[in-house]
């Protein structure tokens, strides 16, 4: 008998999630003759016990397939909300929309809840990793992270024509919570003169010392420093704030970075601030996105077939590969080595990178 397998996206979105539902509909729907049931807004949907049945005809428009280069999600996603307290009717939403299995979507914080949930409600789970931050441990890729890291380049590109106009400095704030990846990779590929990640602290002494042989001793008059939102100082200082739900986020390092570089004050240098935000987390997905996107929705859906659940697939060594959920969820974020060659790489730039 064919089975019945929903698909829900949870947490903060990115670019890509609509190329792993039309990889698990066509996968499923082709090759094993499996219906798909899209789970709007993660587990809301299962609380409501709401979902529509996804088909690869009702996903095209007048046969262009429109999910290939759609940024978001077009299942909806959330990241907050009492899901313990809600355990039950979420559970009791599984069996009522009679579900063989459940792929779902999400970063580390999501898949933990859902990896509860599954065990609790004794769920046939398969988790696919998604984040601009790329933090998910026992992955070398998530979804979304490629995408971001080309957008943060761009970014920094337009930033420096405009910065050399005017000899500017430019601060440019990016997400990636406590991983510096994101920052690192784009400002490497951007042309960055200074990266803060949250991995390696910084000194206020070595920034303005990097500014000044900058503007004394190069033909570049401007520069561009990129920090991450969860960069912290020698002394341990990030920049946060607590929100309305008591949960801290990250937020501010940028204006407390160009508010504290009293080398530019001392030169009247001119510093402008850019915080990216939410535009990292949008846009058209890369190929790279797209291509990983449906490596990762196959893959899913031939673990459900295999019945290899409580897993989550990952990208090792230039393949897919399966790891139990058990030990991306007890493992500690994934985050940049300050031996790794990539570090090596800023500093043999010229870039500073943080005290080594
Ligand atoms: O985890 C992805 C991420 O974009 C982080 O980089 C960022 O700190 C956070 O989500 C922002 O979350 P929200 O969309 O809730 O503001």
């Amino acid at each position: 008998m064919g089975k019945r397998i929903g698909i829900l996206t949870s947490g903060g979105d990115c670019p890509g999630l609509n190329m792993v539902i039309r990889t698990v509909v066509s996968h499923a729907t082709l090759t094993y003759d499996w219906e798909v049931l899209g789970i709007p807004y993660a587990t809301q949907g299962l609380l409501e016990q709401k979902a529509t049945t996804l088909s690869l005809h009702g996903l095209d428009l007048h046969g262009i397939d429109p999910l290939l280069n759609m940024g978001g999600t077009i299942l909806g996603s959330i990241n907050k909300g009492d899901t313990r307290a809600q355990a039950k009717d979420i559970i009791a939403g599984y069996e009522a929309l009679e579900l063989d299995a459940l792929i779902g979507i999400g970063g580390d914080g999501s898949l933990a809840i859902l990896r509860e949930l599954a065990s609790q409600g004794n769920w046939n789970f398969v988790a696919i990793p998604k984040t601009i931050d790329n933090d998910i441990a026992f992955t070398e890729r998530s979804i979304g992270f490629d995408t971001a890291v080309n957008t943060v380049t761009d970014a920094l590109n337009r930033l420096a024509c405009t910065a050399a106009s005017h000899d500017r400095v430019m601060v440019v704030e990016v997400m990636g919570r406590t991983a510096g990846h994101l920052a690192l990779q784009a400002g490497i590929a951007g042309g960055a003169d200074i990266i803060l990640i949250p991995e390696i602290p910084y000194s206020f002494t070595k920034i303005c010392q990097k500014l000044r042989e900058l503007r004394d001793h190069s033909i570049r008059k401007f520069a561009v420093i990129v920090v991450a939102e969860g960069a912290k100082t020698t002394t341990g200082e990030i920049s946060c704030y607590t929100d309305s739900l008591g949960e801290v986020r990250l937020r501010g390092i940028g204006q407390y970075i160009t508010e504290q570089l009293p080398f530019c004050r001392e030169k009247q240098l001119d510093i402008r601030l850019t915080i990216l935000g939410h535009v990292q987390r949008g846009g058209i997905p890369s190929a790279w996105d797209r291509i990983m996107a449906a490596a990762f929705g196959k893959a899913a859906i031939d673990l459900v077939a295999q019945e290899q659940f409580d897993h989550m697939v990952a990208w090792r060594n230039g393949e897919v590969v399966s790891v139990p959920l058990e030990l991306v969820i007890d493992q500690s974020p994934s985050l940049v080595s300050p031996q790794s060659c990539l570090i090596q790489t800023a500093r043999s730039l010229g870039i500073y990178v943080g005290e080594s």
